[in-house]
Order: structure tokens, then C-alpha cells, then sequence
């Protein structure tokens, strides 16, 4: 488990993670609750996870307040990545990653997918966001950027994979992951198109 690690990273922005098994303050979740769930019209109560304390939580913030979010979690080996969105009892479902199954997976670049022998350990992205008024300051990528380095500090190298709305594909794009498949629709959240990104010591910035 990493301790909250703590680091300045300029004037009033401070980086930190935590977990698996640190609990993040309520604060994250309401960062988390802002960008994610208040604009599609759910309650709080959906800001939270059913394996949050599996995750690794990194965030940015400003002030003393967390203003950018995400988490990673590694895939267990008997899931191919479906679970469900919230803790909610009625929630909806994200649906597995093919190639966690299949084989000959290409993406949009013509690259292929290892194949599902070898895919593993995959870890996933989850619940990324940047308050309204914080975003395009960079934050978005010092969280995924530790969360990637985390994973791999913590489980080897590994395939990132992850489920993006449509509006966030240049921000992941942006950070070397691609997609891969067919768009499909979340129910409550909107159309996605999955991502993935091979994860090692050298494919994040400021790996070893
Ligand atoms: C996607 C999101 C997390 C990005 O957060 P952010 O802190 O603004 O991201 P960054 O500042 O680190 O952006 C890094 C780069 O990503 C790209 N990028 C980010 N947002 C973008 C946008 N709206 N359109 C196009 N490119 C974008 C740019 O290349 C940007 O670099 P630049 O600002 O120098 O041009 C944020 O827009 C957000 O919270 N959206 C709503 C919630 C959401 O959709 N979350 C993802 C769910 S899958």
C-alpha cells in the first residue's frame, strides 16, 4: 500500500496518492462527485465505488482542495473488467474489455492487442475529472501520469485499459492511449469507446 505521498508540484498545486487500502477524505469524493456524477443528474450517493479501497486514488490540489481526480485498480484475474458504475443498487453496468478474452484485438492505430494469455496484469482507469474552472491546467495528466507510474511500481508492468466518454478521448489520446473497438453506450452516462495503453518503467514521464 502507498501512504499518501505528497508532492508540490507548483505555486498552490500540490499532487498526492494513496491506496490500496488508504481511504481518500470526502473532499476527493465530492472533486470526483462534481465532474462525473452531479452533470448527469445522479446523487451523491454514486460518487462512491463498490471497490474503492482496491484502488489506487491520485489527485491535484488547489488550496487544500482536491480539484482533480482519478483511480486505478487492477483487473482481478477471474473478471474481464464488467462491474458496476456505482455502489447504488440499481446502478448500471460497464461491460467487459474484449481483449481481456479475445484474441486479434487491433486498435485504431493497426496496432494489435497482446494476446488474452499475456494481457495480464491489466489495470484499469476509473472516474477521472477536473472541476469546471481547473480544467486545461494540466492536472488531469499529473494524476493519470502517477496512477500509471503507481500501477507499475505496484503490479509490473502491465496493460492499462480504460472506458472513455466521448469527450475525453483527446485527453487520454493526449496521454498515449488509443482505442480500440466499436463505440458502445453506457446506460445513465453516455456513449464510450474503450483505451489502452501498454504500462511500464519507461512509458510514463518521469519513469524510471
Ligand atoms: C477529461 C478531463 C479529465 C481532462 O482534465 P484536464 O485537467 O483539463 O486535462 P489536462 O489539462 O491535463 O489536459 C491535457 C491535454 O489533454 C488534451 N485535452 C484535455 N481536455 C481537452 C478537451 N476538452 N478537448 C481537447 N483536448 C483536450 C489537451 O491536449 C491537453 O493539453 P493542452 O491543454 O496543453 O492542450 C476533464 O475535461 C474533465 O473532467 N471532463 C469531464 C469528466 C470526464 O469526462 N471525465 C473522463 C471520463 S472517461
Amino acid at each position: 500500500m502507498f501512504k499518501d505521498a505528497i508532492r508540490q508540484i507548483m505555486e498552490g498545486a500540490v499532487l498526492h496518492s494513496i491506496g490500496p487500502n488508504g481511504t481518500p477524505s470526502e473532499s476527493y469524493y465530492i472533486a470526483r462527485f462534481k465532474t462525473l456524477r452531479e452533470p448527469l443528474g445522479f446523487p451523491i450517493s454514486a460518487a462512491k465505488l463498490p471497490d474503492d479501497k482496491q484502488a489506487i486514488h491520485a489527485w491535484v490540489e488547489e488550496n487544500n482542495k482536491p480539484v482533480s481526480v482519478g483511480r486505478i485498480h487492477l483487473i482481478p484475474e477471474d473478471s474481464s473488467g464488467s462491474c458496476s458504475d456505482t455502489s447504488d443498487a440499481n446502478s448500471t453496468s460497464c461491460p467487459d474489455f474484449l481483449p481481456l478474452n479475445q484474441e486479434g484485438c487491433i486498435d485504431s492505430l493497426g496496432n494489435i492487442l497482446p494476446n488474452f494469455n499475456s494481457i495480464r496484469p491489466a489495470v484499469q482507469i476509473r472516474q477521472m475529472g477536473t472541476i469546471i474552472g481547473y480544467q486545461r491546467k494540466g492536472y488531469a495528466s499529473l494524476v493519470l501520469n502517477e496512477l500509471e507510474k503507481s500501477a507499475v511500481k505496484l503490479w509490473g508492468s502491465c496493460t492499462g485499459l480504460l472506458q472513455a466518454r466521448r469527450a475525453a478521448i483527446p485527453f487520454y489520446e493526449s496521454q498515449g492511449w488509443v482505442s480500440f473497438g466499436e463505440e458502445y453506450m453506457i446506460d445513465g452516462i453516455g456513449p464510450h469507446i474503450s483505451m489502452w495503453k501498454p504500462l511500464t518503467n519507461n512509458s510514463q514521464k518521469g519513469g524510471e
